[in-house]
């Protein structure tokens, strides 16, 4: 049972969580919030033996605040170290004295929220600190509201970060990360940490391909994939954030984010309110393995909009075969090959509007391209409907290319300076999204859209980053909140079109995996995690990316070889295995598939079909790496225990060594599992101690093993 328990002599605060603890306590003079433990769950009284004053011990050139372990510090005062708040009032003071205010705690459904609040001794200033944690998770949600009461002015708000996570000390730390570019995203990184910071961020305006906001830590790296104490925390944001990791000269380790502070300055008026995002952190005593499924669950139970058992359905998208030459003919041809398949959603991609024949124009000119499709986009859709499937489009709101209609009408509409260029990215701008004109019209551009079309999906893309982020009518009205308001703008216009259109599912792109986080991730059922579709590369993009997020929204096309991006090809049904790790799609060109390709593909289908529960909800295991060698395998097992999967993918066989054993993981030992389709039966114990035995013959083989637990559960 998860419970947040205050104790008023020690004024101290402990959330107990499914297998965790968290326990925070304020200074004797109410001046600062301090960290007292964070771990394996131990009985509240325990947790409050830990209660101390801060930084008893005096260190020269040091304050007692200053190195104590804060949960969040304000600028001032003695702290040299990373701080998570900064801010500038009317007058010229630039640093807070803050003092405590009141707390409270709110339960609502599976979930408990406590508040703190701070105010500045001398400004109508307030910080409320936030926590929350659910039932059945290790999950603590934390972020911050600041608000302006108002009598003396704006306050500017220069740094303002969700949460700083206190690692419980350790002589050496390891973290691991995702890092990447476009068409190798999500890399899993590791280094141990040494004396000062280390900054993981993004300064594009987007969550972005090249880091993603999500870390784990583990004390002398001693955490495997299975065992070992990790913290892990991730940033529910998806524009330019920042994440720093710092072992302070003391050799303790703590990790701040939250919005990035580059280039940023908010303006709070007086009367006004900002909240920042959620940072959000969990204990797994179980390793890396541990954390990414206590990761999956929290995102399945707690941020995806689907419900928990909800389930993707197979899509096919239309850009690697058709790019901007789509028409209602080869769509339609598509469409139907699609459908012979079982594919259960048929999605146009890029190239139905405007003038867009290449990348060259036409973004922004959201009409539908009346030589491709003649009658509208409605006989594609009717046919679509009419072959059982939805109909998704792709679109991509924020941007425009400066030859379209929009551009020429609206140049003021993108972000620019004076007197500067407006660089190009693929051709394209970026539009301010901050300009209450441009919200509006991006919404009712959709919201029409979605009205006259009968659409059930929207890709929704995302083809640079931002460059000159100036709005120069707002010169000397706080311009710079852009990087705020963009977000929060963009959120908003999903948000309303989900409540309009409660029938569509969206999936974020951003050239890739260049948008993926929990914020998005809290308003579309899936996102797209990297264009290189090659399916060796993909097992390390799919990897990293299960490190943070759960296989449910992965999108993962099986598509045409040689491969675009690396030029490889590899048989089919090892494209469909890496494919069937997360939500299947197909992206090739189905009217080039011969018909035994085609007849291949149908049974890929229907046998995911028939898994893909177990796949894309159930708890998974990375058995073997693709970073570690020639083989690697993941495993799946139902959330009640009923049916494993595993896939094993072997790229390149070395020395006729074929025969591979595969302990599994998470079964019950007692009970026993029959292999679906040769009927060999043994008990959990065996698969785990024996393993699973599969052979691999030659270069890019691979297998998936169904098995069906045979005895009722225990
Ligand atoms: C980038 C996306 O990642 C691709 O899947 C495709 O939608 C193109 N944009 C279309 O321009």
């Amino acid at each position: 049972m998860g419970d947040i328990i205050y104790d008023a002599s020690s004024r101290c605060w402990i959330l107990q969580m499914e297998a965790s603890t968290y326990c925070i306590g304020l200074s004797s003079d109410d001046t600062s919030l301090q960290h007292l433990y964070w771990g394996p769950r131990i009985a509240s009284a325990e947790a409050l033996e830990m209660a101390h004053p801060p930084g008893s011990s005096l260190v020269p050139f040091e304050s007692a605040t200053g190195i104590s372990r804060e949960e969040y510090a304000p600028w001032g005062e003695m702290r040299f170290s990373e701080p998570s708040l900064k801010v500038e009032y009317t007058d010229g003071t630039r640093v807070i004295e803050w003092v405590f205010e009141e707390h409270g705690l709110d339960r609502a459904g599976e979930s408990q929220t406590l508040w703190l609040r701070f105010r500045d001794r001398a400004y109508p200033f307030t910080v409320t600190l936030y926590y929350r944690i659910y039932e059945g998770h290790d999950v603590i949600e934390r972020w911050v509201r600041l608000e302006n009461s108002g009598g003396s002015g704006p306050v500017t708000i220069e740094q303002a970060l969700s949460a700083d996570w206190q690692l419980p000390s350790s002589g050496r730390y390891r973290l691991t990360y995702l890092h990447g570019r476009w068409g190798k995203e999500t890399q899993v990184a590791q280094t141990i940490l040494g004396p000062g910071k280390v900054v993981l961020e993004s300064r594009r305006g987007a969550t972005s391909h090249q880091f993603n906001p999500w870390v784990a830590l583990d004390p002398e790296a001693r955490a495997t994939e299975e065992s070992g104490e990790v913290w892990s925390a991730a940033l529910a944001w998806s524009g330019s954030w920042k994440i720093v990791v710092e072992r302070t000269p003391y050799g303790e380790v703590h990790c701040a984010g939250g919005v990035n502070d580059f280039d940023f300055r908010y303006r709070l008026d007086e009367g006004a309110r900002l909240e920042l995002p959620a940072f959000v952190g969990l204990y797994s005593s179980e390793g890396f393995g541990g954390v990414s499924r206590g990761w999956h669950a929290y995102e399945r139970e707690q941020v995806f909009p689907e419900a928990p058992e909800a389930v993707r359905p197979v899509l096919y998208n239309s850009w690697e075969a058709t790019e901007f030459a789509v028409n209602e003919r080869n769509q339609m041809e598509l469409a139907e090959k699609a459908a012979e398949l079982g594919v259960e959603v048929f999605v146009m991609d890029d190239g139905w509007f405007g003038m867009r024949h290449t990348e060259y124009a036409g973004l922004g000119d959201w009409t539908i391209n009346p030589e491709k499709f003649p009658h509208g986009l409605n006989p594609l859709i009717a046919r679509v409907h009419a072959l059982g499937m939805r109909f998704g489009l792709w679109v991509e709101p924020e941007m425009v290319n400066p030859d379209s209609n929009l551009y020429r009408a609206h140049p003021d509409w993108v972000y620019h300076f004076r007197h500067r260029s407006r660089t190009e990215g693929r051709n394209q701008l970026v539009l301010n999204l901050a300009r209450e004109d441009v919200r509006a019209w991006v919404y009712a551009t959709l919201d029409t859209l979605l009205s006259e079309q009968q659409i059930e999906f929207v890709k929704w893309d995302m083809n640079r980053y931002f460059s000159e982020p100036g709005w120069p009518d707002e010169a000397g009205r706080n311009p710079e909140r852009v990087w705020l308001e963009h977000v929060r703008t963009l959120y908003g216009i999903i948000d309303e079109l989900r409540r309009r259109h409660p029938q569509v599912a969206f999936e974020s792109c951003a050239g890739g995996g260049g948008r993926v986080d929990l914020g998005i991730l809290s308003r579309v059922e899936q996102v797209w995690p990297s264009d290189n579709t090659d399916a060796l590369d993909r097992l390390r993009i799919q990897e990293g990316f299960s490190y943070a997020y759960a296989p449910r929204v992965m999108m993962c096309w099986v598509t045409d070889c040689p491969n675009f991006v690396t030029k490889r090809t590899v048989p089919l049904r090892y494209r469909f295995h890496v494919a069937m790790a997360g939500a299947l799609g197909i992206g090739g060109d189905l009217s080039r598939w011969t018909p035994q390709e085609r007849e291949e593909a149908r049974g890929f289908i229907a046998t995911y079909k028939r898994v893909r529960a177990t796949i894309q909800n159930g708890l998974l295991y990375r058995l073997r790496s693709p970073r570690a060698g020639s083989v690697a395998a993941s495993q799946y097992v139902a959330r009640d225990g009923s049916e494993v999967v595993v896939f094993v993918w072997g790229h390149s066989q070395q020395f006729g060594e074929t025969r591979v054993a595969l302990p599994l993981r998470g079964l019950e030992e007692e009970a026993h599992y029959a292999d679906s389709i040769s009927g060999a039966t043994y008990s959990g114990a065996y698969f785990a101690q024996k393993g699973l035995p599969v052979n691999l013959v030659g270069d890019f083989d691979s297998r998936m093993i169904h098995l069906v637990r045979t005895t009722p559960a225990r």
